[in-house]
């Protein structure tokens, strides 16, 4: 199927993320050599080949998708608690990458897959309806003015990241930048196919960059809209 939104027509998509160069620890190297063949997916700019999740997963289970999941304890650490869901992270740095394989191996878990590459170029490969949540949890603040359309939760990506929600699935933003947080506030409710998801407290384990927000007195915030 073929879906035309606003973040769609920008082809290449704006980088969301800094080119941050990261030597992966013999760990990392191991834990991607024996466990990429079968829980890994590289994310190649432009490929448009469809995703079938159920083949990726080997089994037809709802599936979260995290986007810059950093050195990946908090996807390992929702997924080890919710076996019943499957989930997707997809990071650029590869030092995050290959820790997310070494928790995956440690923890023997089996519904976490690792995409490396850029989000954005994944998401056009994810069918439409098909996912049951996707996590933003503390995406790049880019605090500069002019690095604003570098922002990963913005109007346009946030309509093609709701196309990829089911009806009533989850997109779950964090961050501790109280002026994207006005910024995504605004483009999650601007956007007419999502509604609040209501103001229970989230589930979600403290993240990394979380806990660097906390302990430099920046507030956090929560922001979870579910697809009409
Ligand atoms: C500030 S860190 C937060 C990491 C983690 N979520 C946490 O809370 O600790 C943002 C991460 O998003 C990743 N990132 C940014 N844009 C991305 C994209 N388009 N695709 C994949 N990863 C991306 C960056 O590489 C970085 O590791």
């Amino acid at each position: 199927m073929t879906e035309t939104t606003p973040a769609e027509a920008q082809t290449p998509p704006i980088r969301t993320f800094h080119p941050r160069r990261g030597r992966m620890s013999a760990r990392h190297a191991d834990a991607r050599a024996a466990l990429g063949p079968a829980f890994g997916l590289t994310v190649h700019d432009g490929d448009r080949t469809p995703l079938d999740l159920a083949v990726l997963f080997g089994r037809h289970a709802p599936v979260v998708l995290e986007i810059g999941f950093g050195m990946g304890e908090t996807t390992a650490a929702m997924a080890a608690a919710d076996p019943g869901r499957d989930y997707l992270g997809v990071e650029v740095h590869t030092p995050g990458i290959g820790n997310l394989f070494a928790l995956v191996g440690e923890l023997g878990l089996t519904n976490v897959r690792v995409a490396h590459g850029d989000a954005l170029h994944l998401v056009h490969r994810i069918a439409p309806g098909a996912l049951d949540a996707i996590h933003v949890f503390f995406p790049d603040p880019w605090p500069k003015a002019r690095h604003h359309k570098r922002r990963l939760v913005r109007p346009g990506n946030v309509a093609l990241l709701r196309e990829r929600l089911r009806p009533g699935g989850l997109l779950h933003c964090a961050t501790d930048w109280p002026d994207y947080a006005a910024a995504m506030a605004q483009a999650l409710a601007g956007d007419p196919g999502l509604r609040p998801a209501g103001d229970e407290r989230p589930a979600r384990p403290e993240t990394k960059f979380e806990r660097r927000g906390t302990l430099a007195g920046r507030p956090i915030t929560d922001l979870r809209y579910v697809r009409s």
